[in-house]
């Protein structure tokens, strides 16, 4: 079999989950990774046991190369997107798509003109229960959709010595809680739903004014090993909490709160949805469990198995039930559907896998959102 080349930008802390997960797809191989520099480079295609280390520049021109993944920061995922498709090469790029608008509307249409494919890593989709829970309401099992309630908590940048480029607006964007991990929320609410978010009104807050930043690099969530070393006290102007009210096109109404200041919450998305047949409850630290609330008949509890499940939410599940599958797996579950595209060499015209499109569209919802924190006044999408 002949196996399509990839290349990863960027190793820290999620560029090695995409490498493992491409590692476990029999039709892949990762020929080459990409860093800050030369040196970098070379350690983490030693460390990843990966043939090539190149810098980004040099890797555009290798026509071994089909397919790019970008693992960056924020700020470099116009460019670097915007060059991988102009060198004729396939892209999945993390989210968020770009950190302006206006960057990810020109990214879609490069890539429809193109008809390269093109994906954004919004993995969280590929949980098997959160395929269930969409096709168990588009089965009806739902009902009306009442209201949604949704919430995404992390306590990683909890303390004032706690830093990442995340903080740094040049390097993440405008906004931080929302969009590095609102996004997934977001998404994930219209994904499950069905529904459009048409109105929204947010309430932000700084609760670290200021941080401590460390005078030597640290990768994302290597933060607590540190040693109290020598710190630069920086000033902080993006959220580490928010507070969204949200309106959806059903004439409902719901909520997102996102907060990276939470004790104890290490990665913690949960959401509500509340219908007029059921009510369903998941949350992606036990991904494998769903809570089902009913008014006339007891409570159900489903527990991820593939005999139990809609074929296509089985079709996400690469093991029996009771062999829990987690957080690696579902960038494994989005590959297959991105690389079976790339095997055919376009963009299918109805992707089953999240792309720029969607990237482009959690983007405008933030920006909204943004809109709506400075205003204080609810804002249309
Ligand atoms: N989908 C998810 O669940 C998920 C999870 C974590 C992060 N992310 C996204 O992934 C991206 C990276 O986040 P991270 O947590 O891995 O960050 P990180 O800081 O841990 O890693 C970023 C890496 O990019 C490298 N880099 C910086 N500039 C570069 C350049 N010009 N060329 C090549 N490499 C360069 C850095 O040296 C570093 O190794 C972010 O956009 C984030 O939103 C998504």
């Amino acid at each position: 079999m002949e196996k399509i080349k990839v290349a990863v930008v960027g190793t820290g802390f999620i560029g090695p989950a995409h490498i493992e997960a491409l590692r476990r797809l029999p039709n892949i191989e990762v020929v080459a990774l990409c860093e800050v520099s030369e040196e970098l480079a070379q350690q983490k295609a030693k460390l990843l046991g990966i043939p090539k280390a190149m810098l980004f520049e040099d890797m555009l021109k290798d026509k071994e190369i089909q397919s790019v993944h970008i693992c960056t920061p924020n700020f470099l995922h116009y460019s670097q997107s915007k060059a991988v498709l102009e060198a004729g090469k396939h892209v999945v790029c993390e989210k968020p798509l770009a950190t302006k608008i206006g960057e990810a509307e020109e990214l879609v249409k490069l890539a429809d003109s193109t008809g390269l494919v093109n994906a954004v890593h919004f993995n969280l989709r590929y949980y098997p229960m959160v395929r269930q829970m969409k096709t168990m309401r588009e089965n009806g099992e739902l009902g009306d959709i009442y209201s949604i309630m949704g919430s995404y908590l992390q306590d990683w940048l909890y303390l004032k010595t706690d830093y990442n480029w995340r903080l740094e607006p040049d390097k993440s964007g405008d906004s931080r809680a929302i969009a590095d991990i609102g996004s997934h929320l977001l998404d994930l609410t219209e994904y499950v739903t069905g529904l459009k978010i048409t109105e929204v009104m947010a309430d932000f807050s700084t609760v670290h004014k200021s941080r401590l930043k460390p005078l030597k690099p640290v990768e994302t969530y290597t933060g607590k090993m540190l040693q109290e070393s020598d710190y630069q006290e920086v000033e902080i102007n993006t959220e580490d909490h928010a507070s969204v009210m949200l309106r959806f096109d059903n004439g409902n109404k719901g909520s997102a709160t996102v907060s990276q200041v939470n004790a104890g919450r290490k990665n913690r998305l949960n959401i509500e949805i509340a219908g007029s047949k059921s009510n369903f409850e998941w949350c992606s630290e036990k991904p494998n469990e769903l809570w089902i609330g009913k008014r006339e008949s007891p409570n159900q509890h489903l527990m991820k198995d593939p005999s139990l499940f809609t074929p296509e939410a089985a079709g996400l599940i690469s093991f029996p039930g009771g062999h829990n599958e987690g957080f690696p797996d579902t960038s494994k579950q989005m590959f297959k559907e991105v690389y079976a595209a790339i095997a055919e060499g376009k963009q299918p015209e109805n992707p089953t896998f999240p792309t720029f499109a969607d990237g482009h569209r959690e983007l405008l919802i933030c920006e909204r959102i943004i809109e709506s924190h400075k205003k204080q006044t609810w804002v249309k999408i």
